[in-house]
């Protein structure tokens, strides 16, 4: 079929130029059936999702309204950093941390995997914007996709479709993503509920701007305006630029004296973003509203403060766990309905589940894998990456001011892991330089958010270790540029937390969830200068009498081994750290070199 055969691809919403030649020439390579340009009317998400029930992929959930269950291929179920690849022309660029290869040989080969992929499929051209649409410079983005699922998925996830599309005019700079599942349908071929590859490539070409990614459906896959766009591509615009595009939720805390403070927490995939940006507080007086779970872009504002946007607009959330005691603001968010979840549960009736949805599971379940399952099974019902896809704007406690271009300023950065020992519930640090020191040596066990094994410490710094798009010696060097070029005393102060601390049987220290608002609480009266803190080896810490207790039943020895310093164990961490430091090479600033030498002393 030539392009000009292909129907719909005249039917151009827009007059940019560039944009118009690209998607003929992403068309001609990938020779969909039709081509459709998204305009994120709720006519088309009916379309689309009555499109997607057809096609056996969704199943309409008759518990939630205008919800839907869904199951992916089994291979395909998380994001795969072994297949991700930082694409700049120079190989040092893309640093240590990252898959490089050349861009001009990923693109041949990619371009061969692309050739004819959307055959007997529609190729959809969603144009999108990351962060407000009101914002001064909107962050534009156009993903070409040949996933119905993805089409779904960007309607919550990003501000997409016409409103979208207003904001290009004839020549507005706009991110190319570019995604085909990779799955080519020949003539009467029927086709699978979740059409995938097994082979798969997740490319960034940060000079270019542009995304490429093939063979998987998963999110982190295939919603390229959240970790493609709005981490690694942006993570370079934003050093170029002087800004930060960080792993972080953000959340607005307010006290019982009624004063505001916002704050940002960068913790690893699966270690606890989604769940503290809506958290409950388990202290009387205190109220947490959220703004974002994921994703936090961080601009200097003209009073020199440093204010977060979030750029999504929706959450994607890790489904196991999520309940009405651990986290009963995304069950209210998900009640509402007009969600997607997968890779859960399905019970008789048409309604979800998974593993700590509620105590006791349903009798009989449909599991993830499309198994019938029963209280005598012993399988996990869910995948453990089970995600649930819901917009921001449901949430009870969103607060109104999410929306602002503006953003919100920061009063404290959080980093956080998942460390069975070692770190501490809560660590203070000295000044930005020894902050940014926490953020550069952050550990964390592996996940299943990511494919591979789980449980695995390894080093991920800033929780940015597979979303950073260049040097990761240059991305701590911006790091402590940016606390240069402010006034210290407007800076966020800067936290280390661990939720997830375990004693010598394994069990968790501390309760977690709600409870994690005490230390919230800790962090904002250290801004105000009224808790107390010791001074230790590895920075400031809480006495047990600092953290506010009243109502908590954890017994005082589990508080006082979840806040011990170890210094034997923490002996024990500097030769991962100095190992992990030799990795980064030269371009490792020569400040958090000084950090480990100082901390070395002072653990001596
Ligand atoms: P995200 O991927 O960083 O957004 O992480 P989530 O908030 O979705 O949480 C990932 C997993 O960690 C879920 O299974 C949660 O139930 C669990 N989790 C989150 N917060 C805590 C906590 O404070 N303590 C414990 N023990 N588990 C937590
Ligand atoms: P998250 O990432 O676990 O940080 O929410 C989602 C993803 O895998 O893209
Ligand atoms: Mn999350």
């Amino acid at each position: 079929m030539t392009a000009a055969t292909i129907p719909g691809l005249d039917q151009t919403p827009t007059t940019h130029q560039s944009l118009l030649a690209w998607v003929r020439q992403v068309a001609e390579l990938t020779t969909p059936a039709e081509v459709v340009w998204c305009d994120g009317s709720d006519e088309e998400w009916r379309t689309i999702t009555g499109k997607l029930v057809t096609a056996g992929t969704f199943v309409r959930l008759r518990q939630k309204p205008n919800s839907f269950w869904c199951a992916s291929d089994p291979s395909d179920v998380a994001r795969v950093e072994d297949r991700t690849f930082i694409c700049s022309t120079y190989e040092a660029d893309a640093g240590p941390t990252n898959n490089w290869m050349d861009p001009i040989d990923m693109k041949v080969i990619m371009t061969e995997h692309y050739r004819g992929s959307m055959a007997g499929r529609t190729m959809y051209v969603i144009p999108f914007c990351m962060g407000p649409l009101t914002a001064e410079k909107p962050m534009l983005g156009v993903e070409i996709t040949d996933s119905e699922y993805v089409v779904a998925s960007m309607h919550i996830m990003t501000r997409m479709g016409s409103k979208a599309l207003a904001l290009f005019g004839d020549d507005a700079e706009f991110v190319r993503c570019l995604h085909s599942v990779g799955a080519p349908l020949k003539p009467g071929q029927k086709d699978v509920p979740w059409p995938c590859d097994q082979t798969k490539y997740i490319s960034q070409f940060p000079e270019e701007r542009m995304v490429w990614s093939y063979g998987s459906g998963y999110g982190g896959n295939a919603l390229l305006g959240k970790k493609c766009y709005s981490l690694r591509i942006a993570s370079v615009i934003g050093r170029e630029e002087g800004w930060l595009a960080e792993h972080m939720l953000i959340l607005k805390l307010t006290s019982p004296e009624q004063k505001v403070h916002y704050i940002a927490a960068a913790f690893p995939s699966a270690c606890g973003k989604t769940n503290l940006a809506m958290l409950e507080p388990a202290i009387p007086g205190w109220k947490v509203e959220t703004l974002g779970d994921d994703i936090a872009w961080l601009r200097f504002g003209e009073d020199g403060r440093l204010y977060a946007v979030n750029p999504e607009n929706g959450f994607f959330g890790v489904a196991p766990g999520t309940g009405w005691k651990t986290n009963p603001n995304a069950m209210r968010t998900l009640y509402t309905g007009n969600s997607i979840f997968t890779n859960v549960a399905l019970t008789d009736d048409g309604d979800v589940w998974w593993e700590g949805y509620s105590e006791v599971p349903p009798d009989r379940l449909t599991t993830w894998k499309r198994e019938h399952w029963t209280l005598a099974s012993d399988e996990l019902t869910s995948h453990p990456n089970s995600r649930y896809c819901t917009p921001i704007a449901q949430c009870p406690i969103t607060a109104p001011e999410w929306d602002d271009p503006n953003g919100v300023p920061i009063s404290a950065i959080f980093f956080g892991g998942r460390r069975a020992t070692t770190i501490p519930l809560v660590t203070e640090s000295r000044d930005w330089q020894h902050g940014v020191f926490l953020g550069a040596t952050l550990s964390s066990e592996t996940t299943a958010a990511a494919t591979g094994q789980v449980g695995v410490v390894r080093r991920d710094p800033m929780a940015m270790l597979p979303f950073i798009g260049y040097h990761a010696g240059d991305y701590f060097q911006h790091w402590i540029d940016t606390g240069k070029h402010a006034d210290a005393t407007k800076l966020p102060k800067i936290f280390y937390v661990n939720w997830f601390r375990r004693d010598a049987d394994g069990r968790f220290l501390w309760p977690g969830f709600s409870e994690n608002a005490r230390v919230l609480k800790w962090a904002i009266e250290r801004i105000e200068g009224t808790a107390p803190a010791v001074d230790t080896p590895i920075g400031w810490v809480p006495t047990t009498g600092a953290l506010d207790m009243k109502g908590l039943d954890t017994p005082v020895e589990d508080i006082e081994a979840v806040l011990e310093v170890d210094l034997d164990e923490w002996r024990t961490e500097i030769p991962l750290i100095e190992e992990w430091f030799t990795t980064i090479g030269d371009k490792l600033p020569t400040p958090l070199h000084d950090e480990l030498e100082a901390l070395k002393h002072r653990l001596a």
